[in-house]
């Protein structure tokens, strides 16, 4: 299975698609980790995309489309779920003619919906763990120990891209640029599925494994 996930930021993505590649066995995809990771290791491409991402801009297309084709080369023929990624028209048409090439296509794309309101209180909220990627919330997804990874006990932090002021941009970058996205996959023919991501995570994933389930069967 070939899927994209698509919603603002904070709609949820990164949470289902953990879940999603526990129960369907798929490669989770994550421009923003890829991104994160480069930073961290401090890489050309890291110090490139480090001042789009702290103002809450995109980074620029030729980057993201060179960087995920080389990360969609190395995914198994199992499948695999890309999360944040396509974020442009440009880039889901880049990705498109990518797959062509390999005689493949997108076989699902689900569309998380999300309240602006809504974004603005699970990002502020979100904490993550830096060694193992694990990510919680300080009120909806607490930890067992406030401030710990249940996973590895490192102390939680806060994305830099998560404050307040950043995260308007982020919005208003999402609204602008991605929003666009999910009309080029419903004008391409491709399977879209609008799922309610105001619901809490167990609902969400619900109503993400029913379409799943479904396409699987079919
Ligand atoms: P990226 O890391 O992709 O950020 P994003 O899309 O803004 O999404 P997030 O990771 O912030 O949110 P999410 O939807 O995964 O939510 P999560 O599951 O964590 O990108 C960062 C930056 O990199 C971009 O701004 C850009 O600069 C650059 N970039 C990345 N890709 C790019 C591209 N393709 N092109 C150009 N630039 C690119 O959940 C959020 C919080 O809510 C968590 O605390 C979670 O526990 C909680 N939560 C989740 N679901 C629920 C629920 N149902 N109920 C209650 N709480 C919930």
């Amino acid at each position: 299975m070939r899927i994209v996930l698509l919603g603002a930021p904070g709609a949820g993505k990164g949470t289902q698609c953990k879940r999603i590649v526990a129960k369907y066995g798929l490669l989770h995809l994550s421009s923003g980790d890829i991104l994160r990771r480069e930073r961290a290791e401090d890489t050309e491409l890291g110090r490139k995309a480090q001042e789009y991402m702290d103002s809450g801009a995109l980074v620029p297309d030729q980057i993201i489309v060179d960087m995920m084709a080389d990360a969609i080369n190395k995914a198994p023929v199992t499948g695999f779920v890309l999360d944040g990624f396509p974020r442009t028209v440009h880039q889901a048409e880049e990705l498109a003619k990518s797959l062509a090439s390999a005689k493949q296509k997108m076989d699902v794309v689900l569309n998380l919906k999300i309240d602006d309101q809504m974004v603005v209180q699970r990002m502020t909220g979100r904490r993550s763990c830096p060694q193992c990627g694990a990510v919680y919330h300080i009120e909806n997804l607490k930890p067992k120990i406030e401030g710990i990874c249940d996973n590895d006990g490192t102390r939680l932090v806060q994305r830099p891209d998560d404050s307040a002021e950043v995260v308007e941009n982020r919005l208003k970058t999402y609204h602008l640029q991605t929003e666009p996205v999910v009309d080029y996959y419903n004008k391409n023919n491709c399977m879209v599925f609008d799922i309610d991501a105001n619901k809490d995570v167990g609902e969400v994933s619900g109503l993400v494994f029913e379409e799943l389930d479904a396409l699987a069967k079919a």
